[in-house]
C-alpha cells in the first residue's frame, strides 16, 4: 500500500529497533520482547509498517508470523511455514543446502532443496534451519510473531516455541548472528502465560505497552478522511478516546456522514459523534446480551475466573464453593442443587464455544477479553467471589 494510507510512528519504531538489536547476549531482551496493546488499535499496523522496515534498516532480516491470518492453520505450522519461506526465497541458501552433506539431493538438472524438508522432528529442524539462514545472510535475524498468544492453545505451537527456544540460544551463541523473537498479543494475562513461568521459552522477557495511537494520529487522520464538511480534529480526538482507540470505529462514522451529507459544522459533529457512540454501544450490547443469556452453572463460573483472575483452579474444592455462592447470589439457583466436578467441564465447554473464555493446550484458562472482566464487575457480579 501506498505510504499516504498509514500514519507513521518512526520515533517508536526506532527506539523499539533499539531495545530489540541492541542487547547484550544473555540478557533478558536476548530471550524476546513482548508487545502489547489492546485490540484492533494498530499493533499489527505498526509491526509491519513501521518497526520491519527500521529494523531492517538497521541491517537485520525481519520475519514475520501472523498466527491469526487464517484460522484454520494450526499455529505451530504457521511459525514453520515462515521460517520455510525466508529460506525458499534466498536462492543461494536453496542450492547450498540442496547439496549439504547427509542430504538427499535431487540432482535433476538443477539442484533444488525441498523446504518441506524442514520443520519440527523433520530432516532440518527449526536450529539448524536458523543457522543456515543466519550463516548465509551474516545478519542479525529478528522473528515477530503477531498474536503469540495463540501459539500456547495447541501442543504443535508449544512444541515451535520451543524450538524457537533452543534456535534462538544457538543463534545468540558466538558463532552465528543473533536471533530476536518479538512477540506481539493484546492480552497482557495471555502473554503473561508465555512469558512467566521458568520452562517457557520467554521467561523474564521485557513486556513493553505498545503506545495507543494519539492527537497527532488524529489531526493527519482528518486530514486524510477529507469529510464535506471539516470536523475540529480536537472534537474528533475525543471521540477516537470513547471508541476505545480504534480507528476503523472513527472510519466507519466518517463513512456514515459522507452518505449522509450536511452543510452545518455543528450538525456534522453531532451526528459524528451519535454515529461513533452507537458503534461502541453495539459492541457492548452485543456482549452484554451473550454474557446474560448464559446459564446459572456458566455465569458462575465465568465470576468466579474473572474475580480469582491469574489464580483460577476450575476443579478445586474451594472454587467449586465459589461456584454454589455466585449461583445464590444471583438468586437462580440450577436445576440439581450441587455442583459437580462434570457440570463445570461442560459450562466451560460451553463458554470456550461462546468465545467467552479462552484456554491453553495445558488446560489453564482465561477470560477472553478484559472488557468482559469490566462488564461483569461493573454489574457487581464479581463482588465476594475471589
Ligand atoms: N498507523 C495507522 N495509520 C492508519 N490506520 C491505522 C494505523 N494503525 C491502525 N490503523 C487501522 O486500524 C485498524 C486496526 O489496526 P490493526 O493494526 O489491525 O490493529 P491490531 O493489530 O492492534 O488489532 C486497521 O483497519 C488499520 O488500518
Ligand atoms: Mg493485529
Amino acid at each position: 500500500m501506498s505510504q499516504k494510507f498509514f500514519y507513521h510512528r518512526r520515533t517508536l519504531a526506532a527506539r523499539l529497533t533499539k531495545l530489540i538489536t541492541q542487547v547484550a547476549v544473555g540478557s533478558a531482551a536476548a530471550s524476546g520482547v513482548f508487545l502489547t496493546a489492546p485490540r484492533r488499535t494498530g499493533k499489527s499496523t505498526f509491526a509491519r509498517e513501521d518497526l520491519r522496515p527500521a529494523l531492517e534498516e538497521a541491517g537485520a532480516i525481519v520475519l514475520y508470523a501472523d498466527l491469526w491470518k487464517d484460522p484454520t492453520t494450526e499455529p505451530g505450522a504457521v511459525i514453520v511455514e515462515t521460517v520455510r519461506e525466508a529460506i525458499g526465497r534466498d536462492e543461494k541458501l536453496m542450492s547450498r543446502l540442496a547439496i549439504a552433506p547427509g542430504l538427499e539431493a535431487v540432482s535433476v538438472g538443477r539442484l533444488k532443496f525441498n523446504v518441506n524438508k524442514i520443520g519440527i522432528g523433520k530432516e532440518i529442524g527449526l536450529t539448524k534451519a536458523f543457522e543456515a539462514l543466519s550463516d548465509e545472510v551474516k545478519k542479525l535475524i529478528v522473528l515477530i510473531i503477531d498474536e503469540t498468544q495463540q501459539a500456547i492453545t495447541t501442543d504443535e505451537g508449544v512444541a515451535a516455541l520451543f524450538a524457537l527456544k533452543a534456535a534462538r540460544d544457538e543463534l545468540n551463541s558466538s558463532k552465528h548472528y543473533g536471533l530476536r523473537i518479538v512477540c506481539i498479543g493484546s492480552n497482557q494475562n495471555k502473554l503473561a502465560m508465555l512469558r512467566n513461568s521458568s520452562d517457557e521459552a520467554f521467561f523474564g522477557a521485557p513486556m513493553v505497552q505498545l503506545p495507543l495511537l494519539d492527537k497527532d494520529f488524529v489531526d493527519w487522520y482528518c486530514k486524510w478522511l477529507d469529510l464535506p464538511n471539516n470536523l475540529d480534529p480536537s472534537d474528533v480526538f475525543q471521540l477516537f478516546q470513547e471508541s476505545g482507540y480504534r480507528p476503523e470505529i472513527i472510519s466507519a462514522a466518517a463513512d456514515g456522514i459522507r452518505l449522509d451529507p450536511t452543510d452545518d459544522p455543528k450538525a456534522i459533529l453531532v451526528r459524528f459523534a451519535e454515529l461513533v457512540r452507537a458503534q461502541v454501544a453495539a459492541l457492548n450490547a452485543n456482549l452484554k446480551m451473550v454474557i446474560h443469556s448464559l446459564t446459572p452453572i456458566q455465569s458462575a463460573v465465568i465470576r468466579v475466573m474473572g474475580a480469582k483472575g491469574e489464580s483460577f483452579a476450575p476443579y478445586e474444592s474451594s472454587t467449586m464453593e465459589l461456584y454454589a455462592k455466585a449461583t445464590e447470589s444471583t438468586g437462580v439457583a440450577p436445576s440439581e442443587p450441587i455442583i459437580e466436578v462434570e457440570d463445570v467441564q461442560l459450562a466451560l465447554m460451553a463458554l470456550l464455544e461462546k468465545k467467552l473464555v479462552w484456554k491453553t493446550s495445558r488446560g489453564v484458562y482465561t477470560i477472553e477479553e478484559q472488557i468482559v472482566v469490566d462488564m461483569l464487575r461493573d454489574d457487581g457480579l464479581l463482588e465476594s467471589l475471589a
